[in-house]
């Protein structure tokens, strides 16, 4: 028996397994796919809790709380092969092309100058002399410097060769139903049955497909996200780049990621004419260099949206070694650092955590099992 099995080889699932390990536990992943091929394969990897958590002060102190993780989090893991960086912190741009935009932004300004998060508001002719790509009628900009972007496969294929050094294994398989067997936890895969006194649901959109023992599944939906890859042959942008509809990540390679439709279409894991259009429409509405762009790649993943878009984490009342990991919708790469020390600190038995109230699974209980 191992001693901890991980549902889900995804950023949040490796992120976990690796936390896992460094504490000593015997790690066993299941996942369908493999490591990282779901939305983490998908994603433009941003770190960027103040653009993120604009509409919402809990997410963004959360993911504020996880950006200050992230060099603590991936210390110690190999560097991409080509090496590339893992991640970087590239500060953001976000533009306002018109006075309505500029005021929303000046507004922002205020609310991160209260809160002491170092910024700066710019103007048009500011913005042209820093990002040259950028249309020249922008009205003006915030740059948010600490801001950045990972590797998301990167990252995740590194946590699970450091979750690997300390013996976890993965076996290929979609779990089907979680279910209490005395003191541990069965798991029911495609593939056999498996049982752990701890097991972490890290499954992404899938984790609402499996089926609970006593309790509801986990309040996920997948929400479709595109994600678009150009490249240039001189390309100037520095740094994340946010218009009201895209926003664009400039890899060192000269690759520049552009994301990202919010669709909700099911399971539905295809690329669409509609979602690339949109995405190529509003990417060189603000930056028109993207017409001379070669078109390199779509990549389409499922993110996992909560009814209130903040994660589901903490332990299941139904099966007390089971522990929910889910529901991270636009932010799983930048929440990863948080939800692995949230679930190893579960795992020691030390739930004293404030964020721990706020990611509760709890928070929807009342919804009946079906
Ligand atoms: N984090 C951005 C997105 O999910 O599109």
């Amino acid at each position: 028996m191992a001693d901890a099995i991980v549902i889900g080889a995804g950023i949040i699932g490796c992120g976990v397994a690796d936390a896992l390990g460094r504490d000593g536990w015997r790690v066993h992943v299941l996942d369908p796919r493999g490591v990282g091929r779901g939305a983490t394969q998908a994603s433009a990897g941003m770190l960027t809790p103040y653009s993120e958590g604009r509409h919402d002060p809990v997410l963004e102190r959360l993911g504020a709380r996880s950006l200050a993780m992230w060099d603590a989090f991936i210390a110690g893991l190999q560097e991409a092969p080509e090496g590339a960086p893992l991640y970087s912190r590239s500060g953001s741009l976000e533009l306002a092309l018109d006075e309505d935009e500029a005021a929303d932004l000046q507004q922002r300004a205020g609310i991160l100058a209260r809160d002491g998060i170092e910024h700066s508001l710019v103007t048009g002719s500011q913005i042209r002399q820093i990002e040259r790509d950028v249309v020249a009628h922008c009205h003006s900009g915030l740059l948010i410097p600490t801001h950045g972007y990972a590797s998301a496969t990167d990252v995740t294929a590194a946590l699970w060769s450091s979750s690997e050094r300390r013996g976890a294994r993965l076996t290929q398989c979609r779990v089907q139903r979680i279910e209490r067997e005395g003191d541990a936890v069965r798991v029911v895969s495609s593939t056999g049955s498996f049982a752990a006194p701890l097991v972490v649901l890290a499954a992404g959109s899938w984790g609402g497909t499996i089926e609970i023992a006593g309790e509801p599944s986990e309040p996920v939906r997948p929400v479709r996200g595109q994600l678009l890859y150009l490249s240039w042959p001189e390309p100037s942008l520095r740094r994340i780049v946010w218009g009201t509809r895209c926003y664009a990540v400039p890899w060192p390679d000269g690759t520049v990621l552009v994301g990202a439709t919010l669709e909700d279409a099911g399971f539905d894991e295809r690329a669409t004419v509609a979602g690339v259009r949109e995405l190529l429409d509003a990417m060189c509405e603000i930056v028109p260099a993207a017409w001379h762009a070669s078109f390199t790649g779509v990549r389409v993943g499922l993110r996992p949206g909560s009814p209130d878009a903040l994660p589901v984490i903490g332990r299941s009342d139904a099966i007390p070694g089971l522990v929910h990991a889910s529901g991270h919708y636009r932010n799983g790469v930048l929440l990863a650092p948080l939800t692995a020390h949230l679930v190893s600190r579960i795992a020691r038995g030390d739930e004293t955590d404030p964020a721990l109230a706020i990611v509760s699974p709890r928070r929807f209980s009342g919804r009946v099992a079906t």
